[in-house]
């Protein structure tokens, strides 16, 4: 019988011996070794996650939910055994709250063109912030259009943080939905969700919360902060891409109607009705990304077998000496100074543009992401027009922040 658990055990952190895991690290880039601080982009995958992949297609590739044959068996087994993973990891009560989607993007789209047009009308106001991924802002603004409501944005300060006197003056009688993100991937900034949920709730206001960039670095409990609906991708959680998670409250699940219109999301169709399957498959139209489905819990395996705590601890000294290294360097500024922060530092260099800083870093092996971050109104609100931004895993070192900081001065050098 095919399983897909790997044997959790419990270790202490050890980031030798985790950096094993992940083969790509031991890699060299243009004849250096690999510094991989691009993590808020994507984080790299441990072998398991690999040899998962790897293992699907060649033991048991099949299509689920459909077959009678034990291929197919085994393939639904292993896809619905993730998502029972998936829901433990964010103690979700149900696991018919757990859909799989593409990834963040398509999970804001989902409760957009679901809840959204079901739910928003003319006149009906969205709060989002300002520091939102362009994910977390276009599939709103695309219902405004289409229903002739209006988005209100939270202002953000000159620290990269949310003005909750702001957010508060911005609920009234029309406001419907509220969307934001947990942590920022341009700021690194940590928004003080339980506040805000609570402020929401106070108003009858349910809450998506964008999650791609706080799940890899903090525990959820879907439950004890009472989200409505809390979305992410495997891709940024060391699982594969292609595959992420919309979890939703049952009860307002429930009442959306489906999303995309296919096989697998019905119960029966005749050319005059169709009556949806139940949930969670009614948000699942079509052949699901199996393959990825199945990495993704063993990649929830693998983070169960890690020390939570103690890699949060560690992610935290890694952002301290990050900062405090690169805050020694001169002509550089820090974009995004929030009291609590998670795993990024963004930042330019005077009379240096950022993409010739990661070009110049690349030749080193250092891997950063330049550019506007998907997040071009963060950039308008700081005055700059991109950052250079990098971002840490686990995995990462302090001997690869000092890396960065010697490969910084060299950008320095060249263009002095
Ligand atoms: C805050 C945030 N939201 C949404 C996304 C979109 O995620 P995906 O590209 O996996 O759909 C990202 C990706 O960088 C992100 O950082």
């Amino acid at each position: 019988m095919i399983s897909t658990q790997t044997q959790p055990t419990k270790l202490t952190f050890d980031v030798v011996k985790i950096r094993k895991d992940f083969p790509i690290l031991s890699q060299q880039v243009h004849g250096k070794a690999l510094v991989y601080l691009d993590n808020a982009a994507t984080s790299q995958k441990p072998q398991v996650v690999i040899d998962s992949l790897v293992r699907y297609y060649t033991e048991f590739n099949s299509n689920v939910h459909r077959g009678v044959h034990l291929l197919s068996e085994q393939a639904t087994k292993a896809y619905e055994e993730s998502r029972v993973k998936v829901q433990r990891y964010i103690n979700a009560k149900r696991s018919e709250e757990i859909i799989f989607t593409r990834g963040t993007t398509e999970g804001i789209n989902l409760v957009a063109q679901s809840f959204g047009r079901a739910n928003i009308h003319e006149g009906d106001e969205i709060i989002i912030s300002g520091m939102e991924h362009h994910s977390n802002i276009v599939p709103w603004q695309m219902l405004c259009a289409e229903k002739k409501a209006t988005l209100r944005v939270i202002p953000i300060d000159d620290n990269g943080e949310i003005i909750l006197d702001e957010y508060v003056k911005l609920f009234n009688d029309k406001t419907r939905f509220a969307a934001y993100t947990h942590v920022s991937n341009a700021l690194g900034t940590v928004n003080p969700i339980k506040h805000m949920i609570e402020t929401a709730h106070a108003h009858n206001v349910p809450v998506l919360i964008d999650g791609a960039q706080a799940i890899p670095h903090l525990r959820i409990d879907v439950q004890e902060l009472d989200y409505d609906f809390y979305v992410f991708s495997s891709h940024k959680m060391f699982g594969p891409t292609g595959i992420g998670v919309v979890y939703g409250k049952k009860s307002l699940l429930e009442t959306m109607p489906p999303y995309q219109g296919g096989g697998d999301m019905i119960k029966s169709v005749t050319f005059e009705k169709t009556i949806y399957n139940d949930l969670p498959y009614k948000f699942e139209a079509g052949t699901p990304n199996i393959a990825d489905t199945i990495a993704f819990g063993v990649a929830i395996d693998y983070l169960n077998s890690l020390d939570f705590e103690a890699i949060h601890d560690y992610e935290q000294e890694l952002l301290e000496y990050a900062t405090e290294k690169l805050s020694t360097v001169n002509g550089l500024t820090i974009i995004g100074t929030a009291r609590e922060k998670a795993g990024v530092v963004s930042f330019t260099l005077d009379g240096i543009h950022p993409h010739d800083i990661g070009t110049i870093l690349d030749t080193e092996g250092i891997a950063i992401r330049t550019g506007h971050h998907c997040a071009q109104l963060v950039m308008q609100r700081f005055c700059v027009p991109a950052t250079a931004r990098a971002s840490f895993a686990f995995y990462n070192t302090k001997n690869e922040i000092d890396a960065l900081v010697d490969g910084i001065n060299k950008v320095k050098e060249i263009f002095s």
